[in-house]
Formats: C-alpha cells, sequence, structure tokens
C-alpha cells in the first residue's frame, strides 16, 4: 500500500479559473504575432533542469527577436507535482518537465521502465535507451492523453537519505521514505522493508523537518538545492536509481503554433537539452563536492557487496512492472540499452 500525504490540494476549479484567464489575457496581450510560453517545473533553477529550461527561453527569445517569450515559473511557484499536469490539460500552463517517475500514475505506466532499481549503471546505457527506439516509443505513446513529448532531460541517478546510514536492506527496516508517485520506486522501498509515502517534491522538504517522512531518494543536485542536507544526518550513495525528465506539451498548444514558430521552439528546445544534458554530470558532481566541504552530513559510500544486497533485494520489482506493461518492454531496454 502506498501511503499518499498530499499536503497541496489538487489544482482548485478557482485557480484553473484563474489560471485559464491569465493564460487567455496573455495570449490576448500578443495580438502583434507575440506569444508567451509558460512553463512550469518542481525544481530549483540552479539544477540541470532549471539551467536547461532558462537556457531555452533565451534561445526563443534571441531566436524570435523576442516576438516569443518563455515565462519560467521553477520550485513548484506556479503548479506542484499534484496539480501540473491536470493545469497542462486545461491549458493553465504551456509546457512541463516532469519527472519519468511521474507519467505512470498517469496511465502510462511503461514510463516507470527508468525506475527500475540497478537496470542502469552509466548515462550512456539511458540515452541509448532515451534516443533509440524504446525512447521514441515512450514520447509517442503520450499521444494517447493528447500530448506530445518533445525530448529529454538527464538528471543523473539517485542516492538514498535518511537519519541513519542506508547501505544495506536491513538498514531501511520500518523507515517511512518519500518517493515520487511509481509504483516501481514504491515497490523498491518495499521491497527494503520500508514505507513508500508519495509526496510532493516541494513539500518533501518540510516532511522531512517536521518527521512526517524519515528519508528520501534523489540525485545530489535536488538534495542540494532543496537543502535536504539541513534535514537529513546521512546521505548513502547507493546510485541505485536513474532520474530523467520529459519535456512535455498539449496538442492543443502545439498545434496552436505557426510551423515556423513551432520548428523555431522545438530547434532551441532541442540544443537547450543538449546542453542541460551536458552539464548534469558536473552540476552533480558540483553538488557532491559542495556537500562533503560543508560537512554538514555524513556521506556513505556502500562497498559492491553492500550494493550487490541492495540490488538482489529489489530484483522482484522487475517481475511487478513486468506483471503490469509486459514483457516486450523489459526485453527491448535489455536489448537497446546492451547494443544500443
Ligand atoms: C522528485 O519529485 O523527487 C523529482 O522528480 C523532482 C525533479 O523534478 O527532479
Amino acid at each position: 500500500m502506498i501511503i499518499t500525504a498530499m499536503f497541496r490540494a489538487p489544482l482548485s476549479r478557482r485557480r484553473c479559473i484563474q489560471a485559464l484567464a491569465l493564460g487567455g489575457l496573455a495570449r490576448r496581450a500578443g495580438a502583434q504575432g507575440r506569444i508567451t510560453i509558460r512553463l512550469s517545473h518542481v525544481v530549483a533553477r540552479q539544477t540541470p533542469k532549471g539551467l536547461a529550461l532558462e537556457r531555452f527561453g533565451e534561445l526563443v527569445r534571441a531566436r524570435s527577436q523576442g516576438r516569443i517569450d518563455v515565462v519560467v515559473y521553477p520550485n513548484s511557484l506556479l503548479f506542484g507535482d499534484a496539480d501540473e499536469m491536470q493545469a497542462l490539460q486545461l491549458g493553465a500552463v504551456d509546457m512541463l518537465a516532469p519527472s519519468l517517475s511521474k507519467f505512470g500514475r498517469l496511465g502510462f505506466p511503461e514510463f516507470e521502465l527508468f525506475d527500475l532499481p540497478f537496470l542502469f549503471e552509466t548515462r550512456t546505457q539511458v540515452y541509448r535507451a532515451m534516443q533509440g527506439r524504446l525512447g521514441q516509443a515512450l514520447l509517442a505513446g503520450l499521444a494517447r492523453q493528447r500530448m506530445v513529448g518533445l525530448g529529454y532531460l538527464d538528471n543523473g541517478f539517485k542516492h538514498m537519505s535518511a537519519n541513519r546510514p542506508l547501505a544495506v536492506p536491513h538498514d531501511f527496516a520500518g523507515l517511512h521514505m518519500r518517493v515520487q508517485g511509481s509504483r516501481v520506486i514504491a515497490h523498491q522501498m518495499r521491497a527494503l522493508g520500508a514505507r513508500p509515502v508519495v509526496l510532493d517534491f516541494g513539500e518533501t522538504r518540510r516532511a522531512l523537518a517536521m518527521g512526517v517522512v524519515d528519508g528520501t531518494e534523489n540525485p545530489i543536485s535536488n538534495f542540494w538545492t532543496q537543502r535536504m542536507h539541513e534535514v537529513q544526518t546521512h546521505l548513502s550513495l547507493t546510485h541505485h536509481g536513474y532520474l530523467g525528465y520529459a519535456v512535455v506539451v498539449h496538442q492543443r498548444f502545439w498545434a496552436h503554433l505557426a510551423g515556423p514558430d513551432r520548428q523555431l521552439v522545438a530547434a532551441a528546445l532541442e540544443e537547450a537539452l543538449a546542453w542541460g544534458n551536458a552539464i548534469a554530470r558536473s552540476e552533480n558532481e558540483q553538488a557532491l563536492a559542495t556537500l562533503r566541504e560543508s560537512g554538514g552530513i555524513h556521506i556513505h559510500d556502500p562497498s559492491a557487496a553492500q550494493r550487490q544486497q541492495l540490488r538482489a533485494a529489489t530484483a522482484e520489482v522487475y517481475q511487478g512492472l513486468e506483471r503490469r506493461i509486459g514483457r516486450q518492454w523489459l526485453e527491448q531496454v535489455q536489448q537497446e540499452w546492451i547494443t544500443g
């Protein structure tokens, strides 16, 4: 059972109407062909995703001579996990870049392939899966809910944090661990003996500080920029799972753009995502180095034997996902991941 403690009410009808009205105003204000693209995400600006999406806005403004503007709302300022997808469907926001882990509960369980513990060891393996037939098939499937998948963005590998070291399965016994809304990740935590608690990313730090949850998992760039090291005493570099993003728009928005504008936006996004992928490793490495220098948290590096115990304890998650999405997806990711 996944405990879901949603601190934020779903997008209220009032907010929807306000945002839609705002959106309409923004579009009407563009009578001279001016366009404003509203982009919302849940992480800090100084992260691979935050920086890449800011870069995207700069490229669009420069290449359209300012006629097309991109307004980026970081850190869940406009919408958070609980309401961003609804906002996209309603036209209250134009573009999102959610974690791949957040598509499963929207009706796209095949995206949880990327959540499988210990499936990927290197970014190269992930890129092969993303850029190959598998990744393109996943994005194409978003059309089932009238979304257009425009590309992927990397944020590297996740590690575990709590107020104790987490190096082997019995370290997790009884812990309430904040997770994204992914059944694979929830199963992973249960397989380790912990209790998964689904929470908005924007509520995670407060929940850790209040003791609502005991620990969590994320890449270091998120851990550092959300100042989680101030409310957790131990970070264990488990490198147990991957975290990446898909940039999405609604078909209605994408069709509304004139052809040349759509090409300009797509080309700018492709360049910004490539730039973001290139900095993802260094941003996470820099965050870890800063954490080490700060001395504010115990950082553990589990041994290969300890990681093997974590891998063995979570192997059952693969069968669970296979029962939900079918074997062909797992065979394809293994095939693309190995042959590339
Ligand atoms: C999380 O919710 O932990 C992450 O998806 C946040 C993000 O978008 O990196």
